[in-house]
């Protein structure tokens, strides 16, 4: 199962947290990934000195601007989960 989550803390809902949940919400439904990706909601992971918002992979923590949201998840999320299935 491949862990995804968006952090959730003021400071990355006002960098469009948001956004990026929802964005992600549509993808793993169009892509039929429930079963395949845990998605969850942190609060302040302590990167919100960093521009974006941040979300973590499997545990690995990145930040991502609003609008990259799509494009993280085509490039990181996808191959991630292709893989888990290997
Ligand atoms: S509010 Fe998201 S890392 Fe702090």
């Amino acid at each position: 199962m491949t862990q995804l989550s968006v952090c959730i803390g003021s400071a990355c809902h006002l960098k469009g947290a948001y956004n990026v949940i929802s964005t992600f919400q549509h993808l793993i439904e169009t892509h039929n990934l429930h079963d395949k990706i845990a998605f969850s909601a942190k609060f302040c992971t302590k990167e919100c000195h960093k521009p974006g918002v941040a979300v973590a992979l499997n545990g690995q923590k990145s930040v991502i601007a609003a609008e990259e949201a799509r494009k993280f998840f085509q490039e990181q999320v996808l191959p991630a989960v292709e893989q888990a299935q290997d």
